[in-house]
């Protein structure tokens, strides 16, 4: 189960956590799980599945993050994930955007515990992947105890491998997906009332994680922390997690080191045609906090300076402008 293993994942993310975007993040931490994007059933049945799900070696441990809540496609699309060497698949019932509420998927599946049972079981019975799944602590008016203690309850029966908790509920109706994520309020002591009422269910808790720190902190109540934004905008949060949780006794990585192993990575993409800005957007926070961390956005934002370097030159422009002893 990847979640007994891994203590710590960086959330899925739409827009976000793109193959670019795990490949980096990769570089902080092997023991770190990584979650795709959230990808439709209907996109990999029908659409470019070689666009969608393939990645590098190296993003391992890579969870898939379905949407949807038809069990057989849902199960169809699982074994696709086992055949692309996916490590877990996890199903979204977080999502409160009115495109995810109309193909019913998302958040609203936390009304059909049922379903989401079916869902899991499909999937667990095509495939010998760890089947997971990433909600809430409940939606609209239906937020008791109660209620989410039924709701995993009907999923623990299911077999469900981990479950990731959002540690606030969402509204389906009144408040967008970005103020769904900031404006009901993070309850964590109801994702450690969970663990404490299902001990043998792997239970994950995420919303409003800072840093290691705080993750560790979590972890003294429930199995597993997902960080969601903080990683991305600030991924240095994630250097020490080996070290830090897995024993592992080699150096942290600087940040130095982090951009020169993104080089190779960056210059073979480029070859392949992709544009640099798509890589580079995801390490814009690298320096977060830093004394140069503006010069660093700067340079990998502008498209002046893209057009002032070529290929990599400008990362490595980049990393000269922000650190003291030149490459
Ligand atoms: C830009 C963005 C895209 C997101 N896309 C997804 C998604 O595809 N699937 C999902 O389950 N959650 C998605 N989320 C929610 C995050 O996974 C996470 O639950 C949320 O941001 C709370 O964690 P945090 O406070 O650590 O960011 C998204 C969040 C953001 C900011």
């Amino acid at each position: 189960m990847t979640h007994c293993i891994h203590k710590i994942s960086v959330a899925p993310m739409m827009d976000y956590t793109d193959r670019h975007c795990r490949y980096f993040l990769r570089l902080f931490s092997k023991h770190l799980l990584l979650y795709t994007e959230m990808i439709t059933t209907a996109a990999i049945l029908h659409g470019n599945q070689e666009k969608l799900l393939s990645y590098d070696q190296s993003e391992h441990p890579l969870a898939l993050q379905l949407g949807g809540s038809n069990p057989d496609e849902l199960a169809e699309c699982a074994k696709i994930a086992e055949d692309w060497g996916y490590d877990e698949v996890n199903l979204n019932v977080g999502c409160p955007s009115d495109r995810v509420q109309s193909g019913q998927f998302g958040l609203c599946l936390m009304a059909k515990p049922e379903l989401v049972a079916s869902c899991v079981k499909a999937m667990k019975d095509k495939t010998k992947l760890p089947i997971t799944v990433k909600t809430r602590i409940g939606y609209d008016h239906n937020d008791s105890y109660q209620e989410l203690l039924h709701f995993i309850q009907v999923l623990a029966d299911s077999a469900v491998d981990a479950i990731i908790v959002h540690a606030r509920k969402g509204w389906l109706k009144g408040l967008s997906p970005k103020e769904n994520r900031e404006i009901p309020p993070l309850l964590y002591e109801t994702v450690y009332k969970l663990k404490q009422d299902f001990p043998n269910l792997s239970i994950g808790i995420n919303g409003g994680i800072q840093d290691l720190l705080e993750a560790k902190s979590h972890l003294e109540h429930v199995d597993h922390a997902m960080i969601g934004r903080t990683a991305y905008h600030n991924p240095y949060i994630l250097a020490e997690i080996d070290q830090s949780l897995h024993g592992c006794l080699e150096p942290i990585k600087s940040r130095q080191e982090i951009v020169q192993a993104m080089l190779p990575y960056m210059e073979a993409q480029l070859e392949q045609g992709i544009a640099l800005k798509s890589i580079t957007r995801h390490i814009l926070g690298l320096f977060h906090g830093e004394p140069n961390a503006k010069i660093w956005r700067r340079m990998l934002s502008d498209p002046s300076y893209f057009k002032a370097y070529q290929h990599t030159d400008l990362i490595k422009a980049a990393l000269n402008a922000v650190l003291d002893s030149p490459l």
